[in-house]
């Protein structure tokens, strides 16, 4: 009989931070029955981030893990590759699976880089994956196949419900009912997408408005959703005028990224890291450019934000 996952078998190890823990005694190649499924979907409500080691997997084992998690969907700037010209299995750029992310620094030649068409070695910014899409994803899976050997590239996340239980009272008060418009036209680099024309005026920002915080539907709990924050004219609260959005949103900034609130993670080769969209953000220092750094992205599939504005239907 083939192997598989036994439910004995998994130990869930919490960071000891404000989120995070490490799950060992899986191997994610092998297939899962419905009992480690169960216990695997509870580590993630409970921890918001899951820290796999050693995971060896094709693009189609991180799809099926995406499955035990809800499913996957396409990255939203995909789209604006192909529109670009790039042709699927071609380049990095535009992975053959459609729900298969590259995120590299290697250029079209396969050498490191510190600039590429999508986020090359740069730092990035604290961010939640596609805000900018109507039902942004669940959350994110990546897998590291290459990392930097001097390090670099660390990435960081941070606990946004927490962000939103411990917000001043004020500051609770002045975002109540209020919306995010999420800025579709730049990359988490701040660079602006393939055939896309800078923006002038908020109205020039196309994007979906999400509500500032949102009821996450495994665990009903609220957290603060703020996606991506880059230079005017960009994301905007749409309540308000321009220079009080601006105000609003660098207190909420400010907030909700406090070191208080994040774990870090320093990336070895067989590294999975599973994070929740809906309740966390993260980031990441920049790669050292001589250095390749290679993994592999699939998104959860995500469902219809659900606002903390509307009164929730009773159960
Ligand atoms: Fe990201």
């Amino acid at each position: 009989m083939a192997r598989v996952n036994a439910v004995d078998a998994l130990e869930v190890i919490p960071s000891g931070k404000a989120l995070a823990a490490e799950v060992r005694g899986i191997d994610l190649a092998l297939e899962s029955p419905q009992d480690v499924r169960s216990a695997l979907k509870k580590a993630w409500a409970d921890n918001l981030v899951l820290l796999f080691r050693k995971q060896k997997l094709t693009d189609e084992q991180l799809l099926a893990v995406a499955d035990i998690f809800g499913g996957h969907q396409s990255a939203g700037s995909r789209d604006y590759f192909i529109k670009a010209g790039y042709k699927p299995g071609e380049t990095d750029r535009v992975a053959k699976h459609p729900d298969i992310s590259i995120v590299s620094n290697l250029d079209k030649e396969g050498r490191p880089v510190k600039v590429t068409e999508a986020v090359g070695s740069s730092e990035l910014d604290w961010h939640t994956d596609n805000s900018y899409v109507d039902v942004p994803p669940a959350g994110s899976l990546l897998l590291s196949y290459i990392v930097p050997v001097k390090g670099g590239g660390l990435t960081s996340f941070n606990n946004q419900y927490l962000a939103y239980e411990t917000l001043p009272a004020d500051l609770k008060k002045e975002i109540e009912g209020k919306h995010i418009r999420h800025d579709n036209l730049r990359n988490t680099a701040g660079r602006f997408r393939p055939t896309v024309q800078a923006p002038k005026t908020r109205e020039d920002i196309k994007g979906p408005a999400h509500p500032i915080v949102r009821i996450h539907p495994v665990t009903g709990k609220q957290a603060l959703y703020l996606g991506r924050k880059y230079e005017w004219p960009s994301s905007h609260v749409v309540e308000l005028d321009d220079a009080a959005s601006e105000a609003l949103l660098a207190k909420l900034w400010q907030h909700a990224t406090q070191d208080k609130l994040k774990w870090t993670h320093d990336w070895a080769v067989g590294d999975l890291i599973l994070w929740d969209n809906r309740c966390t953000m993260h980031q990441r220092t920049t790669i050292d450019h001589t250095q390749p750094r290679v993994m592999h992205r699939a998104l959860i599939k995500g469902e219809p934000v659900i606002s903390a504005w509307k009164p929730v239907a009773a159960a």
